[in-house]
């Protein structure tokens, strides 16, 4: 397990294993890879960041992945992957997250982008200067993203 906090302070717990947290997490969050790009949402409080929010009441968290992906940026899901969790141990209360390495084929025009400004797709993420950057969500800013990506690029992508 791999310990940090983020740029609140608060504590995070990452793992890439089945399930460390909770079977059922409330939250998901999905980086999103469109053909040989990174796909993100531009969220209109918090910036970019990749798509994800929360598991509705009798969905499950692959479906909620899929469904928030499509709200936030109009694309198809093609392929999904479990990648890890993440708890974060906020002052008021705990949130768990899952993890998701999506494909995704097709990104159509949508009326809404629910409470963000839609797709934004990019070459490369700017890992090392992420952190001091404010076009990204605070989200984006601490070893999450740092180490999900590791392990993408390490299992999923080839160079
Ligand atoms: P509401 O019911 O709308 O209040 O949402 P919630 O409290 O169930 O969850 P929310 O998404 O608002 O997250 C609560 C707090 O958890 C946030 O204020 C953040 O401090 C923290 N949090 C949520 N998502 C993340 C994340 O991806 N990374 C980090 N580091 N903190 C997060």
């Amino acid at each position: 397990m791999i310990i940090f906090h983020d740029m609140y302070h608060n504590e995070v717990n990452l793992s890439f294993t089945t399930d460390p947290f909770a079977s059922n997490p409330k939250h998901v969050w999905v980086v999103c890879r469109y053909e040989d790009k990174w796909l993100l949402t531009n969220h209109s409080e918090r910036g970019l960041e990749f798509p994800g929010g929360k598991v509705e009441d009798g969905e499950s968290p692959e479906h909620a992945a899929i469904r928030e992906v499509k709200e936030e940026t109009g694309a198809d899901v093609k392929i999904i992957n479990y990648i890890g969790q993440y708890r974060v141990n906020g002052k008021g209360k705990t949130i768990i997250k899952n993890i998701y390495y999506a494909i995704v084929d097709q990104i159509t025009a949508q009326q809404t982008y629910f409470e963000t400004k839609g797709p934004v797709l990019l070459s490369e993420l700017p890992l090392a200067s992420i952190r001091h950057d404010q076009q990204y969500s605070f989200i984006m800013k601490d070893d999450v993203l740092q180490n999900t990506i590791k392990y993408i690029e390490q299992n999923f992508i080839k160079s």
